[in-house]
């Protein structure tokens, strides 16, 4: 963009409104001398300066599309700034106009305005994104069980449709039909989100980055003792099934109801539908590299503290390499929980 600077001649009237509403228009001292406006463009607009006869700046704005500004009679300028107005005065309309023409291609000039803002009220967008950006709202949406459940229908009974697709969810607030996308086969989702729920969305992750098959670890709660759960150890082997980083590992529980007429599952697998419980995700340290068809192996032991909640640590190493990595983690930090 251009940095010339356009000088115009002006005076300057500072326009005030009274408590009953009128408005008094006052030239201050240094207004009534030979004023010169500069006026330089900048990457939204432009930015006005007014200088006096000593070169001392009396009057500076910037004037942009939100800027509240309008013509007034003949060769005149008004902008208001806050609760203050100041009118310019131009000492001839040939001046008046290569100003305005000017300020006009400078507020043009910038990024085109998505057709969105061009539609929308900004304080309507932002109250609009607050709503959305609360996960209280995202969470009403999904336990309507008839609207969430449908969309599910709609989507897994028309499978054929997602299958190996790539696929575009606009406005996808907690990612949930992202999810029954990848659930019904889709290749690639790209979820987008413009409110703040977009970083949360991220978290509910896709199965596509899981690297192996899943490693169970059982507990019997009608045999186990209080004991078997201050400390668990629990080993892995995973069979990479395809090359990469591995970045952590992800763990998540199936509970099985077993009565006596039914057994009934609840999973939180990422396969199913989401849950409040999410997954839970831990990073290694440092990820390391495992080729497909390499072993990943170790253990991770949760032990019990004082804090309600599990210490983690992990220990990890590509067998055929040698590469070793791990970490140790507090279960209850909610950071680590779903939003690592
Ligand atoms: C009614 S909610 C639906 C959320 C989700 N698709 C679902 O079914 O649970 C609409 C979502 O679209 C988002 N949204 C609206 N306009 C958007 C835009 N122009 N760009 C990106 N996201 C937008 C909102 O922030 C909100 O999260």
């Amino acid at each position: 963009m251009a940095t010339s600077v356009q000088e115009h001649s002006v005076s300057l009237v500072f326009v005030k409104e009274d408590q009953k509403g009128g408005f008094q228009f006052c030239n201050s001292l240094e207004s009534q001398q030979p004023l010169k406006l500069e006026v330089k463009a900048e990457e939204e607009g432009a930015e006005l300066r007014v200088i006096d006869g000593n070169g001392v700046c009396v009057f500076k704005c910037s004037v942009n599309r939100e800027t509240e500004s309008c013509r007034v009679g003949k060769q005149a300028f008004l902008i208001t700034v806050g609760f203050s107005s100041v009118l310019l005065q131009f000492k001839s309309l040939n001046e008046f106009f290569t100003f305005y023409n000017s300020l006009k291609i400078f507020k043009g000039s910038n990024k085109a305005r998505s057709a969105f803002s061009q539609r929308t009220e900004d304080a309507s967008a932002a109250q609009y994104f607050q709503f959305y950006g609360c996960l209280s709202q995202q969470q009403n949406m999904m336990q309507d069980y008839i609207r969430t459940a449908t969309y599910q229908r709609a989507i897994l009974q028309n499978h054929v449709d997602f299958n190996d697709k790539v696929v575009l969810d606009v406005g996808c607030g907690s990612g949930i039909l992202s999810f029954f996308a990848v659930q019904a086969g889709a290749r690639k989702v790209y979820a987008v989100e413009a409110s703040s729920m977009s970083k949360y969305a991220e978290d509910t992750f896709d199965v596509v980055i899981l690297m192996a098959r899943s490693v169970k670890y059982t507990v019997n709660f009608l045999e186990a003792k209080e004991d078997d759960l201050h400390r668990m150890e629990i080993p892995f082997v995973f069979r990479i099934l395809q090359s990469g980083l591995v970045h952590g590992l992800a763990f998540w529980f199936d509970v099985a109801f077993v009565g006596s007429q039914k057994t009934v599952w609840l999973s939180t697998s990422p396969a199913e539908p989401l849950t409040h419980w999410y997954q839970v995700r831990c990073l290694l340290q440092t990820p390391l590299f495992a080729k497909e068809g390499e072993t990943f192996s170790g253990k991770v032991l949760l032990v019990a503290n004082k804090r309600q909640s599990y210490d983690i640590h992990i220990m990890a190493m590509v067998d055929q390499t040698g590469f070793k990595s791990g970490n140790l983690l507090d279960l209850k930090n909610p950071f680590f929980s779903f939003y690592e």
